[in-house]
């Protein structure tokens, strides 16, 4: 196992007391998490416990010639998708590959997601960069029935066919549930591949299925990697005993905190590449466990960018957040800082010195400052950036926000909360079903936010 939990940092702050005293509440929730019991609060989105090795083996191998003819015909893949069917994938190529990965010299086509947004300016900036290049479309959605893909989806679809006219079915692949969905019934009627995601796994829970796994393959990663990193992780962390599980004490240690009037819990790495990861982790925690009004609210951070930004107030500001930061052992390529006879620069100190090292003690110096501000840190170490650690770290934050959402009470599986936003604006657009709920906001709108 390449993750390592260190506790060194919060001996201010929790106590073994405090971790003994979690010990029912674990017990519980592990039992819950782990019962085929169907009448369990949230016993139908578990599937993603045992996907490491449950995993469709004849749909991987089928992902993988998808991917590998997407590679062959295409300079571009535009993902389309949100939420869930999204953040897994970019933050996955963005965590092995770069940030960079579209500016890259590489023998894999560009990847661009779409449809997660409804901004007009950047669908049609991306429609402009597909136009003249060869292009395939994955459009990823589990109901099949997302405003955002769909719009995307729909002006891509147009595009696509009046570029390759009948080859077009041919670059479009489809990711969604079994059998039912417009989506689905589309991607039929068309004749258009189709990859599932299982009845049994939520968007949030799905990187590790075909909603991630096809953009990661034509992007040239590692799946046998990375499923062996998350499939030794399930093993590593079925253990029930909290002393003896990194992810179960985690998930305790979150929830001490957040008795203790810890609200906020700030994701930070210090590889900008981790960035898209802490937007996954950010939807991850968030979807989970920010209901009946309860939940630690997540946020995110790069070192030592925002401790030029964010910095001041994690430090000094009011005493309501603790961090939780993944640090690498080792960075994917390092720089030595050149000695300069002038030393203009006054920099000769680190003359001889590597990035990586300088990057270090910036975490260091920085973990001891704000545990010094009364912000406790927990620590999570990992080796290499690749696709093996990055099974290993998908698995074990899954498994701490399911043990988490548990332990707080509620269902960490669904997100009711989402719903109210949609249905405010279908209404607004009048979308047929709609219509009394749209005279109602309508009327609201003129008299509540009249100028
Ligand atoms: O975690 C979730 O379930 C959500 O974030 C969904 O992934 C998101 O709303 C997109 O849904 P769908 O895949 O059905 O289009």
């Amino acid at each position: 196992m390449g993750l390592r939990l260190n506790c060194a940092y919060l001996d201010k702050f929790v106590s073994s007391a405090d971790i003994n005293s979690m010990k029912d509440r674990v017990a519980k929730a592990h039992e819950l998490l782990h019962t085929d019991a169907a009448d369990t609060l949230g016993a139908a989105w578990r599937g993603w416990v045992r996907l490491p090795e449950n995993y469709d083996k004849d749909e991987f191998r089928r992902i993988k010639e998808a991917a590998e003819k997407i590679q062959k015909n295409s300079e571009v893949l535009v993902v389309i998708g949100i939420g869930g069917s999204y953040l897994g994938a970019r933050a996955a190529i963005e965590f092995v590959k770069s940030k960079n990965y579209n500016l890259i010299k590489k023998d894999t086509p560009d990847i661009y997601f779409a449809g997660n947004s409804i901004s007009s300016s950047e669908l049609a900036e991306l429609l402009t960069i597909c136009k003249d290049r060869d292009f395939s479309i994955n459009v990823i959605s589990k109901s099949g029935t997302t405003t955002e893909p769909a719009i995307a989806f729909r002006l891509f679809k147009a595009l696509i066919e009046k570029k390759y006219g009948k080859e077009a079915k041919e670059r479009i692949f489809v990711t969604t549930d079994k059998e039912k969905g417009t989506l689905k019934y589309l991607a039929d009627r068309e004749g258009y591949p189709t990859f599932v995601v299982p009845d049994d796994i939520g968007g949030r829970y799905s990187v590790l299925t075909a909603v991630g796994l096809l953009p990661l393959a034509v992007a040239g990663l590692d799946l046998d990697a990375l499923m062996q990193g998350a499939a030794d992780a399930m093993t590593e962390y079925a253990n029930p005993n909290l002393s003896e599980n990194d992810c179960y004490r985690y998930a305790a240690i979150r929830n001490i905190l957040y008795d203790k009037g810890k609200s906020v819990e700030m994701f930070v790495s210090y590889e900008p590449d981790f960035a898209l990861m802490n937007e996954w982790l950010k939807q991850l925690f968030g979807e989970s466990e920010g209901k009946d009004g309860k939940g630690i609210f997540p946020a995110s951070a790069i070192y030592s960018t925002d401790l030029h930004s964010l910095g001041q107030y994690v430090q000094d500001g009011r005493k309501l957040l603790f961090e939780t930061v993944v640090v690498f052992d080792e960075p994917k390529c390092d720089i030595e800082i050149p000695f300069d006879e002038e030393n203009l620069d006054s920099l000769n100190f680190l003359s001889g010195k590597t990035l990586s090292y300088v990057n270090r003690r910036a975490f260091e110096a920085t973990v001891l400052a704000h545990t010094d501000g009364a912000v406790p840190n927990i620590v999570i170490e990992c080796g290499k950036m690749d696709e093996y650690n990055l099974g290993c770290l998908i698995y074990f934050f899954e498994k701490a926000c399911a043990m988490s959402g548990y332990m707080l009470g509620v269902n960490p599986f669904d997100q009711p909360g989402v719903e109210d936003y949609k249905r405010n604006m279908f209404a607004l657009l009048e979308k047929p079903g709609y219509e009394e709920l749209s005279k109602a906001l309508l009327d609201r709108i003129k008299s509540e936010c009249a100028l």
